[in-house]
């Protein structure tokens, strides 16, 4: 296997066990944890750089929008062929409770959140907070097993009584299906003709794999992006989610002023801002690398599997870390995470978690070495002998 890219570090488990986020802290240490989305990896120099030199000048203080529209914008003019406008960036505390205020704001108390599982577990309970319920338009799955948008069960989702929103994942977690423009302006055609506001949930969008073309929602031509808010974030790409920052955008004047009159009572973290200001601007050498070794473990994975788990699925990710496992014809029972943690000592995330589409199947985290890749997946095989 190659070494993991200098950038990244090493990824020695013991240095990872002294961490102590939740990735880290949750199962004792005989467990190899590979479920919530935090990476493995060192982090970029510029992000440990903005922070220690804040911390080290009490600069602790609330947030601060600075430069963050500008470096957002030339890292999206840059990577993702797109060119928002930087007065236009507002800067949140993360992406889900963007997510749950800008819903909430939009839609009245009762109304129907449309969303496509198996999809991120926090999509299912987050809106029910505001008393705003979730109606399902499950994904399909092609001929080539990825996961794809059915326009039809959207239809038919968006068209149910008191519909007043649609969450749409993109990249898609967990399937990490990118989504073509094509799809986009059907969702977009779609939420126009149902008169459905929609909100584009695009925090995975930094680690597009090779091979795949992502589309920011708010760069296609369409009239319904004036009624669309994208949400993104540097916490995916960068491994700061901790930090608290995430970013929206929205397609209009009034979008805007949504956003502006919620701006001073919803304030990003401090160091998350500068963390990102630093990640969008001088993290994209430590963002390729990231995405270089993705790319090895997503096909490592497939090699892994077959060679060790046979009756396992799985399509690997166009997007991001997060691999979709079909375990179903692995001969266990009851939830295939349940018996990788209690007889394999590893940690994955219950597929039944992201829907009951999901049940049968497990997502693993494939953000960290190759070493620790092949051992997650040596634990599964030994789980189910
Ligand atoms: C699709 C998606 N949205 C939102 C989040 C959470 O983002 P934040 O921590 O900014 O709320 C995640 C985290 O993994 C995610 O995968």
């Amino acid at each position: 296997m190659r070494r993991v890219d200098p950038l990244l570090g090493t990824c020695a488990l013991d240095t990872l066990r002294q961490r102590r986020s939740m990735k880290w802290r949750t199962y004792p240490a005989d467990v190899l944890p590979a479920f919530v989305a935090e990476m493995d990896f060192d982090l970029a120099q510029p992000v440990i750089d903005a922070v220690t030199r804040a911390l080290a000048l009490g600069d602790s203080g609330y947030g601060h929008l600075g430069v963050l529209g500008e470096v957002f914008a030339g890292f999206a003019a840059d990577r993702l062929g797109w060119a928002p406008d930087p007065a236009r960036v507002f800067a949140i505390p993360d992406v889900m409770s963007g997510l749950a205020e800008v819903v909430q704001a939009l839609t009245p108390p009762g109304a129907g959140v449309v969303i496509n599982p198996p999809v991120y577990p926090p999509f299912w309970f987050r809106f029910g907070f505001s008393g705003r319920r979730i109606v399902e338009a499950p994904l399909a799955v092609d001929s080539g097993g990825r996961y794809q948008l059915d326009p039809d069960a959207l239809d038919r989702a968006l068209a149910q009584p008191g519909v007043g929103a649609y969450l749409l994942c993109s990249p898609h977690n967990p399937t990490g299906s990118v989504w073509t423009r094509e799809q986009l302006h059907t969702v977009a055609d779609l939420c126009l003709r149902h008169d459905v506001a929609l909100v584009v949930d695009e925090i995975h969008a930094p680690l597009v794999l090779p091979g795949a073309q992502y589309v920011p929602f708010l760069s296609i031509e369409h009239e319904m992006t004036a009624r669309a808010f994208a949400f993104t974030s540097a916490s995916k790409g960068w491994n700061i989610a901790g930090l608290k920052c995430g970013l929206v955008l929205s397609g209009s004047a009034a979008g805007d002023k949504l956003l502006a009159g919620r701006w001073e009572a919803f304030l990003p973290g401090h160091l998350g801002v500068l963390a990102s200001v630093a990640a969008f601007s001088d993290g994209l050498a430590w963002l390729d690398a990231v995405r270089a070794q993705l790319d090895e473990n997503r096909w490592l994975l497939r090699r892994l599997l077959a060679e060790q788990l046979p009756g396992a699925r799985y399509q690997p990710p166009q997007a991001s870390f997060l691999a979709w496992i079909d375990c179903r014809e692995l001969g266990l029972d009851g939830d295939p995470a349940a018996t990788f943690l209690e007889r394999g000592r590893v940690a994955l995330s219950p597929g039944g978690d992201f829907g009951r589409q999901g049940d049968g199947y497990a997502r693993l985290n494939m953000g960290t070495s190759p070493e620790l890749l092949a051992e997650a997946v040596r634990r599964m095989a030994a789980a189910t002998r």
